[in-house]
């Protein structure tokens, strides 16, 4: 794959560069203030929050710790399956933490509803969430999120992290593909 098929592979950009930069210095300047003088651990949820937790965790004055977890609900499609498997767990002991989770996109929040609880379980002394994007019409579980980007037509979308079959994820726009590359 070159650079001229991924352009065929676009359909829509629904949001560009500059509208994903936009909302992250918002939500880091929000961050910023709301843990002044607490520590704070970032969450990043592989593979798709890579782009979100570099971009976002580089606009945030405060002091952080960052860790990582795998956990798998989808398979290389885009169907979400309800069941949530640890593929890598965090290093860090949560216990008196404030955690704050840093996500690409909530679809059927099944993946976060179950995350959160996950976590809470640790003895941490909050929980938060921070997603790029949200699909509202998808919701299945009620999550909360503190921080958000964007809410999305209920579209499966590429890019800024976001993968088809593990391409795409680094276009820094965020667009719809054309019905050509499901088809095959
Ligand atoms: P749920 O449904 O549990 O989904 O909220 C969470 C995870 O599913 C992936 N996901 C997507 N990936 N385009 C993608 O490339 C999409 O439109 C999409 N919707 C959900 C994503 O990894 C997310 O963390
Ligand atoms: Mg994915």
């Amino acid at each position: 794959m070159d650079q001229s098929d991924v352009g065929n592979d676009i359909e829509k950009i629904l949001l560009t560069s500059e509208d994903l930069g936009k909302k992250l210095d918002e939500m880091a300047a929000r961050i910023d203030e709301d843990y002044a003088g607490r520590d704070l651990l970032l969450v990043g949820v592989l593979k798709g929050a890579v782009m979100v937790m570099a971009d976002l965790s580089r606009r945030l004055h405060h002091p952080i710790a960052m860790d990582w977890m795998a956990v798998s609900s989808y398979g290389s499609g885009t169907k979400s399956s309800g069941v949530v498997r640890i593929l890598k767990d965090l290093d860090t002991d949560l216990t008196g933490r404030n955690v704050l989770i840093v996500e690409d996109i909530i679809d059927s929040g099944l993946t976060l509803s179950w995350l959160v609880s996950n976590l809470r379980s640790r003895g941490p002394a909050s929980v938060e969430i921070a997603s790029m994007l949200r699909k509202p019409d998808a919701a299945q579980a009620d999550v909360e999120v503190k921080y958000l980007g964007y809410d999305i037509p209920n579209e499966f979308v590429v890019g800024f992290g976001l993968d088809y079959a593990e391409n795409y994820r680094n276009l820094p726009f965020v667009a719809t593909l054309a019905p050509h590359v499901y088809g095959g």
